[in-house]
């Protein structure tokens, strides 16, 4: 039995990139018996570039919504809110008194976010000790992230390691389960699909509105005679992604023998996500329409991850001399 544990910020809306990098494997993790799997929203987390309450509130309601859709069974995992147990910051505070400074100075992603951010707040910085409390409270022996999360592992690693040696096996050391298979995503203008480059397509909007974002997919100006090159498309990429190998060689051969619009590509990949995904926009609205049962389960979620946060915490604080 494998304790799994990872979260997803609630900076934004959950897209294409995020559910298919992040929350399907993490789903198709937890329903493997074997496993106990903490899912959660890192609602706290995304203070760091929001501050405007009610759209961390809709974010966060928004995130929940596209876990539950994607298939997460409350039943069979803990699914929270990291804001609902409190006993994490408070972790986090001592983690930070075991954390180097130069550890967080040289983290890439504070180095290329402080560079190009305007509101370079101290959380920016404390991100990863954050991070490190949410594996430690919760016992996690398995953290599934994409690559761009393998350094704050590290960290969580090190400020693990760092605590044990002056109070031995006081926590657990986590591994990383970096998904290497799952390719970068693109967003609609060719970059890595980010809430962060405004680039990326939620395919929870309702129809028109996913239609247009489809639509707006930056490709190469041919003109329709002309064959197009499958390899470098963004549209064909993301076809690519959600079509079975007939319907992905039926588009390739589409592309290479000309008299084929980017129109019609685009049209198809339209067509596809809304049947790739049409059981999961049925239950998106659902939720969506229903934050009271989100809530419930939220609250029921928080409520069983602190039974496994409160003794690892008081175990902490003895070690501290804190009562
Ligand atoms: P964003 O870049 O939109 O802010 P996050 O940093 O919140 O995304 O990422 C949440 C999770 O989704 C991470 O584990 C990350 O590896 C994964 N992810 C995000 N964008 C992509 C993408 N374009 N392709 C594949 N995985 C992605
Ligand atoms: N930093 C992660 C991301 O941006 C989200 C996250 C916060 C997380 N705490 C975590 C992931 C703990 C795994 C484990 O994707």
């Amino acid at each position: 039995m494998a304790r799994v544990l990872t979260g997803t910020q609630s900076s934004g809306k959950q897209h294409l990139g995020n559910i298919l990098g992040a929350i399907k494997p993490a789903i198709e993790l937890s329903k493997d018996p074997k496993n106990e799997s903490f899912l959660f929203i890192a609602d706290l987390h995304s203070l760091v570039s929001t501050k405007d309450g009610k759209l961390v509130a809709e974010n966060t309601h928004a995130t929940a919504c596209a876990w539950l859709a994607m298939g997460l069974d409350t039943e069979k995992t803990v699914f929270y809110r990291q804001s609902d147990v409190t006993e994490v910051c408070e972790l986090m505070w001592i983690l930070n008194c075991f954390t180097p400074h130069p550890m967080l100075e040289n983290a890439h992603s504070f180095k290329d976010k402080s560079a190009n951010l305007a509101d370079v707040n101290a959380g920016l910085f404390t991100y990863p000790v954050l991070m490190a409390a949410d594996i430690l409270l919760y016992e996690a022996e398995v953290v599934p992230v994409g690559k761009d999360q393998r350094q704050h592992l590290e960290m969580t690693r090190d400020i693990a390691g760092a605590f044990n040696h002056r109070f031995p096996d006081t926590f657990v050391m986590p591994e990383a389960k970096i998904q290497e298979s799952v390719m970068t995503i693109p967003g609609i203008d060719g970059r890595k699909m980010s809430k962060s480059y405004q680039n990326y397509i939620d395919i929870f909007l309702p129809e028109k509105e996913l239609r247009k974002k489809v639509m707006s997919i930056v490709t190469e100006s041919r003109t329709l005679e002309e064959p197009k090159d499958p390899d470098t498309c963004n549209v064909f990429k993301l076809y690519a992604l959600l079509a079975d190998d007939e319907e992905i060689s039926i588009l390739r051969n589409l592309y290479l023998g000309g008299n084929f619009g980017y129109g019609t590509a685009k049209q198809m990949l339209f067509e596809k996500m809304l049947s790739v995904f049409s059981k999961e926009r049925v239950l998106y609205s659902h939720f969506f329409e229903s934050p009271e049962l989100v809530e419930l389960e939220l609250k029921k979620g928080a409520d069983k991850a602190r039974r496994v946060a409160l003794p690892v915490l008081k175990r902490v604080r003895a070690c501290l001399g804190f009562h």
